[in-house]
């Protein structure tokens, strides 16, 4: 086996994948491919009305069919504690929340006996009439207690009113976002197993510990009872995050009850229903500024969508308490819980729609006052958190813009829209900013000395394909001061302890500080002489208390992201044949798969910009685009240059590595800056998401 490796120090080289060997030979196991002596498999039977009750089940006839071992529906399920996740709470009654939720599970010899069982089975229902579609005046709509994860719903300074009242310039206006889906490669899938009085979950998960501990809480089991194991993820982008997914609380419902390994996996078109997706927004963004692009008042509000299962509030308006500073700040959501499936973590949530609001509207303010884009974003810059007045501990988005600016050569451009005609091609360009919180959680892990030279760090931490399991391996290295080679770093295993997951682009921020302090602890008891035993010497760290002493700081990475775009006249198809993002992310423990993980964002920004979009039949409530033939997600065709650098970031407030976190700060601010460029090439606002060929070109479409 080759691959490049460095000599201490490791932190900074472009080190390729440690596990890349094992995932391109097959030799890397996900959720899915886990083989146990005497598996069985269960197959969800969905919901055929959006909502209702289940009058009946025909279990007897599922029962005679070929391979069939048993049924576990509403009258023989296991009674599970209330955690106040209803998507979770499965077959704890008759009624029906939405279409495509889990009216029973049939577990059969094989994957095939048990969809066959399970797609004949009768089921009868009392259907009522629905209420599935989304409006920014839905009657429904009120201010939930707080937005995800636990921020205010509502921030008010100053008097944005009057502010607005005595501008100068004013923009206003309102912006749409579709719902999205996650389409991760690798589909959920969970196998439970009971050992010896514990239960192995395998699954496919981004956060092991916090799975692990939602079904305990769940399944009232007694600490210690489960294990969750996720070594290797193939892709999750939020919605394989907290709390535990369906498929989990089926498989270990299923594994209890037949007292045999269980796996459920779900298939694609099960995904949309069941495990989550980006909400709708509807934004209204009120901008009013000096005549120079000062602003004077800010204003973002956000209408969203839940279900009836859970409350679950997309913080879309939070991106503006961040970004742009201004005397006058408001931002406020609304939520409306209707007969839908439950949305949930989609990468950048709340970031990624609401950068598209304002991001969209400073460049409306910008054609207002006749100020270059990038210059206007310079004028509003500040060193203090403009809702909370707390200071940043660090905020290089003027250099981001600067620095893109010089390499995307935006001094040439000519400010005019629908000014520019090549062939068949309107073309122009656009910029917008980007945030991200740089937030860091309580985590503890081990670091193990072996005989020999040879090192261990364990934590549940989870590679969801990031890389954060060799940016750890580097990081461990050069605490100990030893080659990346003596080092593995085990990972995806809740009995490691407590740990954040793969999610808020906080994993390498927070597992690397017990990573590198319990190295360190461990290299200084060597160098004082301490003996390596047979079976290891073994330092743990838990951040807990560290993390807690923290000075007050507003945290955030930043970045700027600058688009060119062609659009065809005629059809209105647009294309991005350059991308640019510039970012200040702390620092990059490793510049390939930082970079990697970069141009992943910025590709899914510009699949946001142009293609995604889950749509929902009203009558039904069910999402009928849930195949990746009928959802687009961009392609390798439909993505032209893409390129990222980075400014120097050194932000002493934040950790011990020094990390941002950037795994989310790629798609913030993409689509805004690609229907900026829209409009710059067209003429055409861009005021909703996809921008779809008629849209480009048409206004008001
Ligand atoms: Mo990310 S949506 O916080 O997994």
């Amino acid at each position: 086996m080759t691959r490049t490796w460095q000599a201490a120090p490791s932190v900074g080289h472009p080190l390729t994948r440690v596990e890349g060997l094992d995932k391109v030979t097959g030799q890397a196991r996900y959720a899915g491919d886990v083989d146990r002596r005497g598996l069985v498999h269960g197959w969800v039977v969905p919901a055929t009305i959006p909502r209702g009750r289940v009058l009946s089940l025909d279990v007897e006839a599922t029962l005679a069919m070929p391979g069939v071992l048993a049924v576990l529906h509403q009258d023989n399920a296991p009674r599970l504690t209330d955690i106040g996740e209803g998507t979770l709470f499965l077959f704890q009654g008759d009624r029906v929340a939405h279409w495509g939720a889990p009216v029973a599970l049939v577990i059969a010899d094989t994957p095939e006996r048990a969809r066959e069982a399970a797609e004949r089975m009768r089921v009868d229902y009392l259907a009522e009439p629905p209420d599935t579609v989304f409006r920014p005046d839905h009657p429904g709509l009120y201010r939930p207690e707080h937005v995800n994860p636990r921020n205010p719903t509502v921030t008010e300074k100053g008097d944005v009113e009057a502010a607005l009242a005595g501008a100068a310039v004013v923009v206003d206006a309102e912006y749409r976002t579709p719902a999205q889906h996650n389409n991760a490669m690798e589909p959920h899938s969970a196998t439970a197993e009971w050992a010896d009085g514990r239960l192995t979950v395998h699954t496919s998960t981004q956060y092991a510990y916090g799975v692990a501990q939602s079904l305990t809480k769940l399944f009232d089991l007694a600490p210690g009872t489960l294990r969750v194991l996720s070594e290797h993820v193939g892709g999750g982008f939020g919605n394989k995050g907290m709390p535990a997914r369906p498929d989990a609380v089926l498989a270990v419902m299923a594994a209890t009850l037949v007292g045999r390994p269980v796996r459920v996996t779900l298939t694609r078109p099960q995904l949309f229903p069941l495990t989550g997706y980006r909400t709708p927004t509807a934004q209204r963004l009120r901008l009013g500024a000096t005549a120079d692009g000062r602003l004077v008042a800010v204003e973002h509000t956000a209408a969203m969508q839940t279900s009836r299962l859970a409350e679950f509030t997309e913080q879309t308006a939070i991106y503006a308490r961040a970004m742009y500073a201004a005397d006058n700040l408001r931002t406020d959501h609304r939520v409306v819980a209707l007969d839908v499936p439950t949305p949930r973590w989609m990468r950048a949530p709340g970031e990624a729609p609401g950068s598209f609001g304002l991001e969209s509207a400073m460049d409306e303010l910008a054609e207002a006052c006749g100020v270059d884009p990038v210059e206007l974003r310079l004028r509003n810059d500040t060193s203090h958190e403009p809702a909370s007045g707390q200071p940043f501990s660090s905020r290089r988005l003027a250099e981001c813009l600067r620095e893109g600016a010089r390499r995307f050569g935006w001094a040439e451009r000519d400010p005019r829209p629908a000014a520019r005609r090549e062939a068949r091609w309107w073309r122009g360009t656009g910029v917008a900013g980007a945030h991200y919180p740089a937030r860091t959680a309580p985590t503890t892990a081990h670091a193990t000395a072996l005989p020999g030279g040879r090192y261990v760090v364990r934590v549940a931490a989870t590679d969801i394909g990031t890389g954060a399991r060799t940016a750890l391996t580097q990081l461990a290295a050069d605490a100990l001061e030893v080659p990346v080679d003596a080092v593995r770093v085990e990972i995806g295993d809740s009995d490691f302890g407590p740990a954040m997951g793969a999610g808020g682009s906080m994993g390498t921020a927070s597992w690397s500080w017990p990573v590198v302090t319990a190295c360190h602890d461990l290299a200084r008891r060597i160098a004082s002489g301490e003996p390596v035993p047979p079976e290891g010497l073994t330092s743990t760290f838990d951040s807990t208390e560290a993390v807690g002493a923290r000075a007050e700081f507003s945290r955030y990475a930043f970045g700027a992201h600058f688009a060119e775009v062609a659009v065809d006249v005629a059809t209105g198809e647009v294309r991005v044949p350059r991308l640019l993002g510039v970012y200040a992310v702390g620092r990059v423990v490793n510049p390939l798969t930082a970079t990697s993980q970069l141009i992943g964002g910025m590709t899914m920004g510009l699949s946001t910009a142009l293609l995604e979009e889950s749509t929902l039949d009203g009558r039904f409530g069910d999402f009928v685009n849930h195949n990746l033939a009928d959802y687009h997600v961009a392609t390798n065709a439909d993505v032209g240059a893409i390129e990222v650098a980075f400014v120097d970031d050194p932000d002493d407030e934040l950790n011990p590595s020094g990390v941002k976190g950037l795994g989310e700060i790629g798609i913030v601010g993409v689509p805004a800056a690609i229907a900026n460029a829209v409009w710059h090439a067209t003429g055409v606002r861009q005021r909703e998401l996809p921008i779809s060929p008629a849209r480009a070109i048409i206004s008001g479409q």
